[in-house]
């Protein structure tokens, strides 16, 4: 899960990091108050940023400067409501104004490839790193870090030093990159950005923004990362997939997808996407269900997936395993009796693998006017396909 850049300020705070003063506001009344809280204790001035988890707020204009609390007001006025890059500002944040006198960049992060963690810092942070990462690679220093070990003072300093910071200003950073690895792993982490990290002109150093990714993984570790979770964007279908206990991703195609096994279901998706092409029609989601394939779970992965308005037809695909297809194909059938009339787009059912005669003989009887079997997963893409495409 990503974080908001307020969350992530709270996290850095919260493990000791040196942030500037914050507070979110969704009205530009509220954003107003807020400049006139935080700006006494600087002299005035506020920032106010559009909290969007995309980057690059700052260049389309999610980032403004306010000298009063009534150009806070303004500027929030502004912002609230704009769309960058496809996220719609809800929630600003008005921070206290930096007085900056460089701008450098930190991030750490999960290395999948080297099965480590990567720290990588710069003396030039500010809103271009991407570009300085690919036009000057030599002046983004790139840090192995040790899982067991961490960023202890040795590291910190071996970072500080492979970026070029002078030993003065090296000495100051390292302890702020020493906090940073506490967010990092004391909140299990995939990602940890900095980018600006600031010395401000009575020189000290700051963190003015932040990125942080957390692992769903370790959630069971931290009960409190749930509050951190944004549900006005979680789309309404998995939302109801995940309330169900469901593993579901949404995406934009007509034919959906139910399966057993994430593996199967990912090459289902990718025989759908080939079988598609000739009918213009996609995958119009990735649905799991696991071992369980009892009516319920079938009736409430079916109901989520006939709940998309774009499905036009629904591919199970199921290979009897320990879950055997008669087992299968007695949850299809309850589950088609389950939801009744809601059931309304055609099913084309793969049974394979254990039991599978059986399976098959239960939804020959059944003979449900929605439910056509093809042998083949790739016959059964392919009739899938066909049936989206001629319903569109
Ligand atoms: N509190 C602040 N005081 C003064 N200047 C700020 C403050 N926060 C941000 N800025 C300035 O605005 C620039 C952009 O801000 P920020 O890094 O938060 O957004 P961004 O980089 O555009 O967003 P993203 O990191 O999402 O791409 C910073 O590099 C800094 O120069
Ligand atoms: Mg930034």
């Amino acid at each position: 899960m990503d974080l908001f850049e307020y969350q992530a300020r709270d996290m850095f705070e919260a493990h000791g990091v040196p942030v500037l003063a914050g507070q979110t506001a969704t009205t530009p009344e509220q954003a107003e108050q807020a400049a006139a809280e935080i700006g006494a204790t600087s002299g005035g001035v506020t920032v106010v940023k559009a909290q969007v988890k995309t980057g690059g707020r700052g260049k389309a204009g999610g980032v403004k400067v306010a000298k009063s609390p009534q150009e806070a007001k303004e500027r929030a006025a502004e912002i609230l409501g704009m769309d960058i890059k496809g996220h719609t500002v809800g929630t600003v944040m008005i921070a206290q104004g930096a007085d900056i006198k460089e701008e450098y960049y930190f991030s750490v992060l999960l290395d999948r490839a080297n099965r480590s963690y990567l720290a990588m810092c710069s003396k030039e942070g500010g809103m271009e790193i991407e570009q300085l990462a690919v036009e000057r690679p030599d002046a983004l220093a790139r840090v192995a870090v040790d899982p067991n070990v961490g960023i202890d003072e040795a590291k910190a300093k071996e970072i500080v030093d492979a970026a070029g910071f002078d030993a003065e200003l090296g000495a100051k950073i390292a302890p702020v990159l020493q906090k940073l690895w506490d967010v990092y792993t004391g909140e299990d982490a995939t990602l940890v950005e900095v980018n600006p990290l600031v010395q401000t002109g009575a020189g000290d150093i700051v963190a003015l923004d932040g990125k942080v990714t957390l692992d769903a993984n370790a959630d069971f570790r931290h009960p409190d990362h749930a509050a951190l979770e944004d549900t006005s964007a979680t789309d309404p279908l998995e939302a109801k997939a995940k309330e169900k206990g469901l593993n579901y991703v949404k995406l934009d195609g007509q034919v959906g997808i139910i399966g057993n096994g994430a593996g199967l279901v990912m090459s289902t998706l990718d025989v759908v996407a080939y079988a598609g092409e000739q009918y213009d029609v996609k995958p119009a989601n990735f649905l799991d269900i696991g071992g369980g394939a009892n009516a319920q779970v079938m009736a409430d992965g079916l109901d989520v997936i006939l709940g998309d308005e774009q499905v036009k037809s629904v591919f199970v695909n199921v290979f009897g395993g320990i879950t055997a297809c008669d087992e299968v194909a007695n949850g299809i059938k309850g589950a088609l009796e389950i939801l009744g009339d809601n059931a309304k787009k055609p099913l084309v059912v793969r049974l394979d693998g254990n039991a599978v005669e059986k399976g098959r003989a239960i939804l020959n009887e059944l003979n449900h006017p929605l439910v056509t079997q093809v042998d083949t997963m790739d016959g059964a893409a392919a009739k899938a396909a066909e049936l989206a495409g001629s319903a569109k």
